[in-house]
């Protein structure tokens, strides 16, 4: 069965607002619940959707100066991508994530990584215990207390890099409209509160909000691939935004309206290719 709510960290921008002022987690949001949301087809996410985020990791980690000798904690890790390419590298990884079952795959793929079932909002790691931290399109507007542990757990001098969608080209745009006309409007209203980061100068803002330098912003170009129809559908239908929509109008209803919306991103060989304008700021501790 799919349902739940608050989950509304992968949409694209839509109406302009500021972001959350306040120190708090953001109105409404319960972690479990949200954990509850992105672990229903959390297999599907690992292995279909996940890939999305190879380039921003990569750029990110270049930045932070991830490798031998580093430790880095990634917030929202989710089935643990950035982990595992940071355990690669040769870093000391962690991550946090309010999905079970998508911590589970994290430490199925990376078994020597500190994985932990969790809400950023309150991470469970001592004062300057990192390096760097990640969080992969994990921190939205309104999430400024993830922010602040953040800068926490950094240590003196450490770095972090937040990525999210940027307010440039975004081919799962149509889907994600497919999504919001067939959830409920309180859902849809923390959708605009969450893609207000994709707003020049808030995610710097909120950086600053919480005492950190901003150094810099960058994006790259988000690839995400399928071979067929089932394949995208199934991808698609993984991510926590899908969830609302499925619990009102149930998947019969709302296939059709999502292979309707990306029917032009099949390319003459068949394949479903998205790509999408993915942003990320560095900022560092003081
Ligand atoms: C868009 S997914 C990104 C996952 C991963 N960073 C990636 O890029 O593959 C957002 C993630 O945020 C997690 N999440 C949402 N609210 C959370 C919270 N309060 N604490 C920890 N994780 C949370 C969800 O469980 C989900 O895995």
């Amino acid at each position: 069965m799919d349902t739940n709510q608050q989950t509304n960290t992968l949409n694209p921008p839509s109406t302009a607002i500021e972001a959350h002022p306040a120190r708090e987690t953001p109105q409404g949001h319960q972690w479990h619940e949200a954990g509850d949301a992105w672990g229903r087809r959390a297999r599907d996410w690992a292995c279909l959707f996940e890939h999305y985020a190879s380039d921003v990791i990569l750029a990110a980690f270049a930045h932070l100066g991830i490798g031998p000798g580093t430790s880095l904690l990634d917030i929202a890790c989710g089935s643990g991508l950035a982990v595992r390419q940071a355990d690669s590298s040769g870093a000391r990884a962690a991550g946090i994530d309010a999905a079970g079952p998508l911590i589970d795959i994290a430490r199925a793929r990376t078994p020597d990584a500190d994985l932990r079932v969790g809400d950023m909002f309150s991470l469970p790691w001592p004062d300057e215990s990192f390096d760097a931290v990640t969080s992969i399109n994990g921190i939205w507007g309104g999430c400024e207390q993830a922010l602040a542990e953040a800068h926490r757990v950094l240590r003196p001098g450490g770095s972090i890099a937040i990525s999210f969608w940027g307010d440039g080209h975004l081919d799962l745009r149509p889907c994600f409209k497919a999504f919001a006309a067939n959830s409920p409007a309180s859902h849809v209203d923390g959708m605009r509160r969450t893609n207000a980061i994709a707003r020049p100068g808030v995610a710097e803002n909120m950086l600053g909000a919480v005492g950190f330098e901003v150094l810099e912003r960058d994006s790259r170009v988000s690839t995400l691939e399928w071979p067929d129809q089932e394949t995208a559908w199934r991808a698609l239908a993984s991510v926590g935004p899908a969830v609302p929509a499925l619990e009102c109008v149930g998947a019969d209803a709302l296939r059709p309206q999502v292979l309707e919306a990306i029917a032009t991103l099949r390319d003459d060989n068949g394949i479903y290719r998205f790509r999408n304008d993915q942003q990320f700021v560095v900022a560092r501790k003081g």
